[in-house]
């Protein structure tokens, strides 16, 4: 299929995107910028790209769209368990080790480029089999995909997407109809959805837990170090950071520290 941009314009967009969200096209992906334009142009009805680029930067509606057209949602229930097992066994005792010199009791977690739902959702049922009394948690979960935090929110999930959940799971947090699953209140009522650009500082402080799996990959080395400077300021003391399995700090001059447990490896806050 023809290409829609020119050279000119390939720029004039991936640097909008990348000023806006930290995702960087490369040449080599510049096929899935244009097929995703020439989607939204479809949408639009327009055929010129120049006019749209216009409106685009125009109309802050719309560049929430068009931003929002061009992530990659790709996300599963229980993706790479041993993270989960990283979670259970050792970092949340760990948290609770530090809470207690405290008297706090919360613990507080953060699922940044959550996508639909299915990772906050996967931390919120483990939190709740596992977690001792009279600890308590609560999560925030954030994209600047709106369409992906409106299933999040919505909490509802057809029979093909459910894989990976355990059977005992599913009866004690989901309710099933004909088509799929729907996450029963007590469990989404520990989720807040938010609509967070990690562009910019979230404003979060003293977080004890951060997800931030498979969004740095998007990102070039500046946007992740800027991004991963801002966690660092947005965690409390001896807290935890996990980045996607295939992702790497390696390189990178950033505090966190690098912590190899018999699960899976992660980061640290030690101060
Ligand atoms: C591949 S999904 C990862 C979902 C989940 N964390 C996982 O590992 O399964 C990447 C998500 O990052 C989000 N994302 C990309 N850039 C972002 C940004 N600048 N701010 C917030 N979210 C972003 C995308 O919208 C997408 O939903």
């Amino acid at each position: 299929m023809a290409d829609l941009l020119t050279d000119i314009q390939f720029d004039q967009f991936r640097k909008l995107i990348y000023d806006a969200s930290g995702i960087t096209f490369s040449d080599t992906n510049r096929s899935i910028l244009d097929s995703r334009l020439k989607e939204r142009l479809r949408e639009k009805q327009m055929t010129d790209v120049q006019e749209y680029y216009k409106l685009v930067t125009s109309d802050q509606g719309e560049f929430k769209t068009f931003l929002d057209s061009i992530t990659t949602n790709l996300t599963r229930f229980f993706r790479n368990q041993p993270h989960f097992d990283a979670l259970i066994n050792y970092v949340v005792p760990h948290v609770i080790e530090n809470k207690k010199k405290t008297g706090d009791t919360k613990i507080h977690i953060w699922s940044a480029g959550c996508s639909t739902g299915e990772e906050p959702y996967t931390i919120a049922m483990l939190l709740k089999d596992k977690l001792p009394a009279p600890y308590s948690f609560d999560i925030v979960a954030s994209d600047i995909s709106l369409k992906s935090l409106m299933v999040g929110q919505q909490g509802f999930y057809p029979n093909a997407r459910i894989a990976g959940i355990p059977q005992n799971y599913l009866d004690r947090f989901f309710i099933k109809n004909d088509s799929g699953y729907q996450v029963k209140d007590d469990l989404m009522q520990t989720i807040r959805f938010d609509y967070h650009n990690l562009r910019h500082d979230s404003g979060a402080r003293n977080l004890d837990i951060v997800f931030c799996r498979n969004v740095l990959i998007y990102f070039d080395e500046a946007a992740q170090k800027a991004t991963i400077d801002r966690f660092y300021n947005s965690m409390a003391k001896n807290s935890f950071l996990f980045i996607g399995h295939s992702e790497s700090l390696f390189g990178m001059e950033t505090k966190f520290e690098f912590l190899k447990t018999e699960w899976a490896c992660l980061y640290q806050k030690n101060e």
